[in-house]
């Protein structure tokens, strides 16, 4: 092994070293220090950054902390269905090994049987891949694609992994604004003018995190348009397509565009309450004849990985079959449903904020009176309601939003909590001022 810190041991002021400092601290005094990569200089990944950093050092020191920023519903007590658990304990022992390196076919049959009911155009178990989590595959994706300065259209505000994917691709990630006067839709103007002769892409995320929304078929149309117009490649984040209230229905925008190559992705972290189980997926549809070449880099990149988890596959068949026990939290009565009439009504009483309601999965982007508070620094916001009232949310601008006067709410905890937690804010926005 390389003696490389026998300089600090035989540093004299090695031994004065106070007791308080870290054992780590010889390292950092050796000749030669180690700093991160330039590509991450760009990146921005704020849901789970600073003020969640503050949030563990505060619960360190013996303090609760409410939480409301991430959307993982197993700590909020939502199980996944026994028969999924029991299924992939009957099947451990075949899951021992490497499968194919999009998946196994069980999973991927059931997942193109599952296309094929959402009407995603030309669709065979071999454009379906599996992933450990949609989160590996959007990396996966965006990676094969891009060169340096290739533009994507991504919306504002995001689910910051797509921005964050595009840009450590050495892409350019360009943001088309969302309307919340328009119940967050796509402003479709604003994607159109911002198309440049280096897109290549454009990425929806329906239904919408953080914003809640669900887009119509007549967006989607529109957004195909601009698509079919310019010649780019769809990417539809639809993780939430499976969790969708007042009686809507979702529709895969790749349904909409035959003639267009799309890449529809999906999985079971939260319509099936296994987000650690870590099982997504991503479906290529439409015209695949013009994608041939970054097929074959995303063929290669599939294989690099070798393969997702293999135990989490195996129950892609069960969970996606029979009765979708998802469905009982989203109809009057259940709990994803009350949480959110609960929410949405709460965060509306509370002078200066006001929040579009959300359609789908289990967030609320609610807007800041920015004058009536002075807020000019959402993180700045963030840290204080964390300080002052131990509640933990994500500010606006760490979802590539830019101006300081959004921040999201996770509504996954139960009612009586939602409750402590609407206190709480309603306490802090009483007296705030930045
Ligand atoms: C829009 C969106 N896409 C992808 C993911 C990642 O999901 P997975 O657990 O499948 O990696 C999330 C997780 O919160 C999400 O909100």
């Amino acid at each position: 092994m390389e003696p490389q810190f026998d300089d600090d041991v035989q540093d004299p002021s090695f031994t004065d070293v106070p007791s308080s400092v870290t054992p780590e601290e010889p390292a950092t005094r050796g000749r030669r220090t180690f700093t991160k990569s330039h590509k991450l200089d760009n990146v921005l990944y704020d849901v789970r950054g600073p003020v969640v950093n503050e949030a563990a050092r505060m619960e360190a020191a013996g303090m609760h902390v409410m939480k409301l920023n991430i959307g993982n519903p197993a700590p909020f007590g939502f199980r996944t269905p026994d028969e999924v658990v029991y299924d992939m304990a009957q099947q451990l022992t075949d899951t021992e090994g490497y499968s194919a390196s999009k998946g196994l076919f069980s999973a991927r049959k059931a997942i193109m049987q599952y296309a094929q009911l959402k009407n995603l155009p030309n669709v065979g178990v071999e454009d379906i891949y599996t992933g450990n989590g949609v989160s590996e595959l959007i990396n996966l994706s965006m990676s094969a694609l891009l060169d340096n300065g290739d533009e994507v259209l991504l919306p504002a505000p995001d689910y910051p992994l797509w921005t964050a994917c595009v840009t450590l691709a050495g892409g350019r990630p360009v943001h088309y604004v969302c309307d919340e006067q328009s119940e967050w839709y796509p402003d479709i103007d604003d994607m159109r003018a911002k198309i440049t002769d280096r897109t290549k892409a454009i990425v929806i995320i329906n239904p919408n995190n953080p914003t809640g929304a669900l887009y119509p078929k007549e967006v989607l149309e529109q957004i195909v348009e601009v698509a079919r117009e310019h010649q780019l490649m769809i990417f539809s984040d639809e993780i939430y397509d499976r969790l969708v209230m007042d009686g809507l229905e979702h529709t895969s925008i790749a349904s909409l565009a035959p003639d267009l190559f799309c890449v529809t992705y999906s999985g079971l972290s939260k319509s099936h309450m296994i987000a650690g189980y870590r099982i997504g997926w991503m479906i290529l549809s439409g015209n695949k004849a013009i994608a041939k070449d970054y097929i074959e880099g995303l063929d290669m990149l599939t294989n690099m990985r070798i393969c997702s988890n293999v135990p989490a596959q195996s129950i892609v068949q069960t969970a996606l079959g029979g009765h979708q026990s998802v469905n009982d939290y989203l109809v009057p009565g259940g709990r994803i449903y009350e949480q959110r009439e609960y929410i949405y009504e709460a965060l509306n009483s509370i002078d200066g904020i006001t929040a579009v309601k959300p359609k789908a999965a289990f967030y609320i982007f609610p807007k800041i009176d920015v004058r009536k508070f002075n807020i000019h620094d959402d993180e700045q916001f963030a840290l204080d309601l964390l300080h002052d009232e131990k509640l933990l949310i994500v500010q606006g601008t760490g979802f590539n939003w830019k101006d300081p006067d959004h921040f999201r709410v996770v509504y996954l905890p139960r009612v009586e909590v939602l409750k402590g937690a609407v206190d709480k804010m309603t306490r802090f926005f009483s007296h705030y001022r930045q």
